[in-house]
């Protein structure tokens, strides 16, 4: 089994924090929906899919055959196992293609920046899709606008991969690749994005310390003096299909 990873530290508040609005969450699950074609045939394999909390709902939305919730991190795979409509298997990206599970269609939500040696996975996830079978990656630019702090922009800017550089890879493997980049703005009480940040929801944040997650809130209440802050999240979904 793999290492602890930080998602273990935080699974227990994952839900609470991670937790934006139900807005938010209906849009993401929309777009999911379509641009994967979910429908009552389809077997999904949500890589990378913490809690199963949106492997849960597109189940239960788009009334799928079977929903696969794969996640690494024990704590967060213990979270998944509660839901009763889903099955979370805990095992990482490249241990569950090796099992040669069949699904139809695959989700990596936030999760592919993660994941190492992408190159014989896309090929591994090629060979497991039936004609008409699908991919779709939620992921983000290097520069985003949330209000961070600048070492945390620099963090995620580093740990990011540019998507350009999937498409390009999944090109290659032979998926037909469509690109959509989508904007959500949303407002929060400055207290939750705070506490979102001191409990380092994104694994960049990881990298630091209490004093310098204290110092980087005290840089952005000086950018944004009121009491709520306008979140924008530029995410970016690719969608790779097998013709
Ligand atoms: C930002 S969370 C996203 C969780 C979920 N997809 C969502 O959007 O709510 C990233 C997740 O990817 C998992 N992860 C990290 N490395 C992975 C790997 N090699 N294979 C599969 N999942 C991985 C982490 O444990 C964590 O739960």
């Amino acid at each position: 089994m793999n290492p602890p990873n930080h998602f273990d530290s935080i699974a227990e508040v994952f839900n609470r924090i991670w937790y934006f609005s139900d807005a938010y969450k209906d849009f993401v699950i929309g777009h999911i929906i379509g641009d994967l074609s979910l429908s009552r045939n389809d077997i999904l394999a949500d890589i990378g899919g913490g809690t199963g909390t949106f492997t849960s709902r597109l189940m239960e939305e788009a009334k799928l055959q079977k929903a696969y919730c794969i996640e690494p991190s024990g704590a967060m795979c213990e979270e998944a196992a509660k839901l009763e409509n889903i099955t979370a298997f805990h095992t990482d990206a490249h241990a569950f293609l090796s099992t040669r599970t069949p699904f139809t269609k695959l989700l990596l939500k936030e999760v592919i920046h993660h994941i190492e040696e992408r190159e014989p996975f896309w090929n591994a996830i090629f060979e497991n899709l039936p004609h008409g079978g699908k991919l779709l990656i939620i992921t983000r630019p290097q520069t985003v606008e949330f209000p961070l702090f600048q070492k945390a922009k620099e963090a995620f800017f580093h740990n990011q991969p540019s998507y350009e550089l999937f498409e390009s890879q999944l090109k290659e493997c032979g998926f037909h690749v469509e690109t959509a980049h989508r904007n959500h703005t949303f407002a929060l009480p400055k207290k939750s994005w705070y506490e979102m940040l001191r409990h380092r929801f994104m694994s960049d944040l990881s990298l630091f310390s209490d004093e310098e997650i204290e110092a980087g809130i005290v840089e952005i209440e000086q950018i944004y003096p009121e009491e709520t802050i306008n979140i924008i999240d530029n995410l970016i979904f690719i969608t790779a299909t097998k013709k």
